[in-house]
């Protein structure tokens, strides 16, 4: 099958390019290479002839266009966003443009190229977080029919992605598919993000910031196991169905935080222990409480579970970071990594 994937060069479009190219199928990378994007994270990838690169700008309709009709792809798998939720808290305009304007070139694109085109088999997987569900107390879990209470302008501006992806689907007709995952963490997240700062924070001997009193709680998920359900999901998943994606790995933060420092302890004992380095810092306004994920639709229907527990993950994933030094420092130069971002 043919992919456009737009966002490949980022965290998690990186891994699905990786993993379907692996699989056989011929990719092409749409991405406008913003803060996030690094197009090392698909350096090998890219040496195979069954992989092409554009450079373009979801917000551009014309570019989309052009794509299109270049490559003719057999589905779309759209995960080019602005992604964190710090940052929307500063500048909200950016996730309003690509995460909403983006989402509606993308499926105006699409439908133009799936009605001309006659695929029958064409589809759109647009990639959502379970972030749209909004915030849950203590017990319970997001369903597929949970109703959306977005508290962010990140997670807002993905709720109205989904609802214009469900709209393009009920009126013209379009083949669609959504996925909604948890947290996601592994080999090639940006170090903006919690996993990747408190491993770096930590083999820096710097102190490791925890927002509030670290009882947030989030279900967290192996960016390749993500990829692999992503991956099926395209091409099992019943047209018009969205499917929740979690890790089976439900934990409060200071515990994913104290884990990754016993790893650390582990594989760089001469900085143990890492977990003195722990800094409770002031909270995110609007902090979304607990998110967990009921992973029982795509289980019972289509069959898949996650492979490895957070432990494993985590301790993979810091193995990784530990030995691809080469990768990680020059990204620290990048506009606002390191810093607190985020606070009104
Ligand atoms: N990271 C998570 O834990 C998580 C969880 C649930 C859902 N998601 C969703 O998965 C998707 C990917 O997330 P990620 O963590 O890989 O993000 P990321 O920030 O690592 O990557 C986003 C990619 O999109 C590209 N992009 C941004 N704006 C663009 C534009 N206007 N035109 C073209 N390309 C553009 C960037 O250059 C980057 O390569 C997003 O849609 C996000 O909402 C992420």
């Amino acid at each position: 099958m043919k992919i456009l994937v737009t966002g490949g060069a980022g965290f998690i479009g990186s891994a699905v390019v990786r993993l379907a190219i692996q699989r056989g199928h011929s990719i092409v990378n749409l991405d406008a290479l913003t803060y996030s994007a690094n197009l090392a994270n698909v350096a090998d990838a890219a040496r195979h002839p069954n992989y092409s690169f554009e450079e373009a700008d979801i917000r551009d309709r014309a570019a989309l266009d052009a794509i299109f009709a270049a490559h003719q792809p057999d589905a779309v798998m759209h995960l080019a966003a602005e992604s964190h939720v710090d940052r929307s808290i500063d500048g909200p305009a950016a996730f309003i443009e690509t995460n909403l304007i983006g989402t509606f070139n993308m499926l105006e694109a699409s439908r133009a190229y799936w009605q001309e085109s006659g695929k029958a088999n064409f589809r759109f997987h647009h990639i959502s977080t379970d972030e749209v569900f909004g915030s849950l107390g203590e017990d319970g879990q997001f369903t597929e029919t949970t109703p959306y209470d977005p508290r962010s302008p990140y997670s807002a501006s993905k709720a109205g992605s989904d609802h214009l992806v469900r709209a393009w689907h009920e009126t013209y007709g379009l083949p669609v598919v959504l996925t909604n995952c948890s947290n996601n963490y592994g080999p090639y997240h940006f170090p903006e993000k919690l996993v990747p700062v408190v491993i770096l924070r930590a083999l820096a001997g710097e102190p490791i910031p925890v927002y509030g009193d670290g009882g947030n709680v989030r279900d967290w998920l192996y960016v390749e196991d993500h990829a692999d359900a992503l991956l099926l999901v395209l091409e099992n998943g019943e047209n018009g169905r969205s499917y929740n994606i979690g890790g089976e790995n439900e934990a409060r933060n200071i515990d994913l935080v104290r884990t990754i420092c016993a790893h650390m302890d582990d594989l760089r004992p001469e900085g143990a222990p890492h977990d003195r380095l722990i800094t409770f810092v002031s909270d995110r306004p609007g902090h979304d409480r607990r998110y967990a994920i009921d992973p029982k639709r795509i289980r019972d229907e289509l069959g898949w579970r996650p492979s490895v527990t957070v432990d494993e993950g985590l301790r993979r994933t810091v193995a990784w970071y530990l030995e691809n030094r080469d990768w990680w420092q020059p990204l620290l130069g990048r506009d606002g990594v390191g810093k607190r971002l985020g606070q009104v």
